[in-house]
């Protein structure tokens, strides 16, 4: 099971999603990679030291004589294994352009370790190019995070085109596992309004697990820690725990 977290809007709760989500896997002693395509580099500083990545996904992209196997570092949570990025990820579309594979590259260097995991996240950068198209490719399934909030829904038709794309030739059993809708105030009606067009849109594919707004969420990867072992009994780690039952009944 492979699942991309994916919506170019930003600052929607792809990152907060994939590391908890990974560390709910991990805690239910599913062997799990996080791989991180996004040169801002959140989910792997949530889990490693910067000074314990040398090397990064830039470089499993661009050299072949680097293994996925070499860039992979273990968290301090049993289970849990990191494959991390570098602000060098930004300049991978400049390098691999006119390369014929270079939508398949995640993909191909991937099988070295599919045995290795029973289950891999990939955590999307803000952004539909090289490295989104290339979590598309190589994932069985597709979350998307959607933000509670007046723009909720803006850029989702750019996002489902690309997933036709991908569908159409390079990866057709793609998965929409589900829509996820993230920083939810159950206090303001405008958040209910919100829900209700989200459901219109996407019908069965919501998650019946909201992820309300929480301080503890926000604070977990200052201490290098998901909210499970942060903050266990938040909202936050309820509603991530929620959220991982629903994803292992849907796949
Ligand atoms: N449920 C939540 N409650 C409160 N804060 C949250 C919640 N989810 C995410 N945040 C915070 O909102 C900000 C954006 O979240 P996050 O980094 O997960 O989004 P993202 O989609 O990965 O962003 P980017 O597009 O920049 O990669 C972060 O500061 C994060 O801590
Ligand atoms: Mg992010």
């Amino acid at each position: 099971m492979i699942i991309a977290i994916a919506n170019q809007k930003g600052g929607v709760g792809k990152t907060t999603t994939a590391i908890n989500l990974a560390a709910g896997f991990a805690l239910r002693k599913r062997r799990t990679l996080l791989i991180d395509l996004d040169p801002q580099a959140n989910s792997s500083m949530s889990y490693l030291d910067a000074t314990a990545v040398d090397r990064s996904m830039y470089d499993v992209f661009i050299d072949s004589t680097v293994r996925i196997g070499d860039v992979i570092r273990p968290s301090k949570h049993p289970n849990l294994f990191v494959a991390p990025s570098r602000i060098a990820l930004a300049k991978l579309e400049a390098r691999l352009v006119g390369e014929l594979d270079s939508h398949f590259k995640l993909k191909d260097r991937l099988a070295e370790v599919a045995n290795d995991f029973e289950v891999v996240v990939i955590d999307c950068p803000p952004a539909l190019g090289l490295l989104t198209v290339n979590a598309l490719v190589a994932s069985t399934h597709l979350l998307i995070p959607i933000q509670s909030s007046y723009f909720a829904l803006e850029g989702t038709d750019d996002l489902l085109e690309t997933i036709e794309k991908v569908r159409s030739r390079a990866n057709p059993t793609l998965k929409i596992l589900g829509v996820v809708i993230t920083m939810h105030d159950k206090r303001t009606s405008l958040a209910r309004d919100i829900r209700d067009q989200i459901d219109k849109v996407f019908g069965k594919k919501v998650f019946r697990t909201v992820i309300t707004k929480s301080v503890r969420l926000e604070e977990s990867p200052a201490y290098k820690e998901s909210i499970f072992q942060f903050a266990p009994d938040s909202t936050g780690a309820t509603e991530y725990y929620r959220l991982c039952e629903e994803v292992m009944d849907r796949v």
